[in-house]
């Protein structure tokens, strides 16, 4: 997936309103009008990774963009409900669905995390998926809670993200100081670092993968964390 040319705000105005602005429908509209296709609409390899051992039931994808992975979860026999702050981006997911014959198995809905940290009201899901939904740090806890709380007993949360190392690499542009998290931020968050929580730590994982750049392939690393609700 080529996520290299991300025109957030970053370098010289870090302030967190900047930050912010990063996370609106009108930021993103643009982005998802702008262009027929914005990432490459397969699904991230972390996601097929760490579902490959689960029995498909219902699964929420948070910040589904165009749908790859959601696309990709109800074609393994998921029932997916995908979520955005982007109505452009559902109208894309909405279409792909539709093209795939998979439109049955596909619920949209229109999700701010600034707004509201609830992605789903008070509906559980088997399966909560987050892929590279970075927010500003004073925001995390509240908006990645809000997320968690959205997997029922028994079942997965899986957050992939892109690891800060990969500014130091030249990787991706700084996104502004603090966005971009390793696993320990989603553990200490959800109290899953300390024995007697509501979660089992099933990955908590920073591998690399290489990706595509114009002056050849790159190591990019991940941030991989699965959980598991105990209670
Ligand atoms: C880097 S993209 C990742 C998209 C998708 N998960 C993927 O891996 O291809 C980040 C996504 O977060 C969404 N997003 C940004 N701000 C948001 C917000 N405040 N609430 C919900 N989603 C938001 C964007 O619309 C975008 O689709």
């Amino acid at each position: 997936m080529h996520r290299h040319h991300h025109d957030h705000a970053h370098g010289q105005d870090d302030s967190l309103e900047t930050l912010r602005d990063a996370l609106t429908a009108r930021f993103w509209d643009e982005r998802y009008g702008g262009s027929d296709r914005v990432w490459s609409g397969r699904p991230n390899q972390r996601l097929v990774e760490q579902t490959a051992d689960l029995t498909p039931g219902t699964a929420l994808d948070v910040a589904c963009g165009e749908g790859g992975d959601a696309l990709w979860l109800a074609e393994q026999g998921w029932q997916v409900t995908a979520v955005d702050v982007s109505e452009v981006a559902l109208g894309k997911v909405a279409q792909h669905a539709e093209d795939a014959g998979l439109d049955d198995r596909v619920k949209l809905g229109l999700y701010d995390a600034l707004a509201d940290p609830r992605p789903a009201g008070r509906q559980r899901f088997d399966l909560v998926t987050v892929s590279f939904l970075h927010v500003p740090q004073p925001d995390f806890a509240a908006i990645y809670r809000g997320i968690a709380d959205a997997v029922a007993p028994g079942g997965r949360l899986l957050v992939t993200a892109h690891h800060p190392e990969d500014v130091a690499t030249g990787a991706r542009h700084d996104h502004g100081p603090g966005l971009l998290f390793e696993p320990d931020r989603v553990l200490e968050t959800l109290g899953a670092d300390r024995p007697g929580g509501d979660w089992e730590v099933e990955v908590a994982d920073t591998p690399t993968r290489q990706q595509a750049t114009a002056d050849g392939p790159l190591a990019v690393r991940d941030t991989v964390v699965r959980l598991r609700r105990l209670t």
